[in-house]
């Protein structure tokens, strides 16, 4: 398989979510890997707005857009999600770091894909990735936000700059910091985010419950702001 970068996006209502921001990433990201993009951010634009303008229907849409120097594929299926994950979820602690630059969506995602596989089999919704000085950078496909004493925080490096991310700090006021994995078990709230799925609650780590076991009163809020968005 050529090396790439790659982009998943997901439609709310029809339109898809936050379309030029993924764009001006897979753009970077191909900059980061040295790679020239075979198509504009217009042409690539276009095909999947009427990708998803093709497949009309009130349901939401998964978009996948895989670029490597000599092609661009737009993969349009329908958004499957795990049921009741509004109510929290669990993950579990990876020893592992992403391949640098980590701030690029490189595509194959080998490492990423079998890290968050693995953790499904187990039963946990996403797997984090510590690094080799025990900090949690993020989950192997989400970004890590922790509260301790109302205050929310986030990784600020060697993390991919993720879209859900950014809409959540553009929301609220977040400290940017590091946080081993013992601490994160310690913390009020824990909740990750990514584009197809939002904000979600972290409840447990690896069967360790996080403040009171549900989902907390600062994730409650910033779910149903993405959640307005449907
Ligand atoms: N990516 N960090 C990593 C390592 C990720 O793989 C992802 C999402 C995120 C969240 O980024 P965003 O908010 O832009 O979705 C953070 C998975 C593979 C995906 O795109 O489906």
């Amino acid at each position: 398989m050529s090396k790439g970068v790659f982009e998943t996006m997901r439609t709310y209502g029809g339109n898809v979510y936050m379309l030029d921001a993924h764009l001006q990433r897979l753009e970077r990201s191909a900059i980061l890997i040295g790679m020239k993009l075979p198509e504009s951010m217009t042409t690539m634009r276009q095909r999947v707005v009427e990708g998803v303008r093709s497949r009309h229907g009130d349901y939401s849409l998964k978009i996948r857009v895989i670029a490597t120097a000599e092609n661009v594929a737009v993969e349009i299926t329908l958004l499957e999600i795990t049921p009741n994950i509004s109510q929290g979820v669990s993950a579990t602690f990876v020893n592992l770091e992403r391949e640098p630059p980590q701030e690029a969506k490189q595509w194959p995602y080998t490492q990423c894909q079998q890290a968050h596989q693995r953790a499904v089999d187990r039963g946990f919704f996403d797997a984090l990735l510590v690094d080799r000085s025990g900090i949690v950078r993020e989950g192997a496909y989400s970004n890590i936000f922790w509260v301790n004493h109302g205050r929310i925080y986030t990784t600020g490096e060697h993390i991919l700059q993720g879209i859900t991310r950014q809409v959540v700090c553009e929301q609220v006021p977040v400290v940017l910091g590091q946080i081993t994995a013992k601490k994160l078990l310690q913390c009020d709230e824990v909740f990750i985010t990514k584009t197809t799925t939002g904000v979600t609650g972290l409840v447990a780590i690896d069967g360790k419950t996080i403040g009171k076991g549900k989902v907390g009163p600062v994730t409650a809020k910033l779910m149903e702001y993405l959640h307005a968005l449907e």
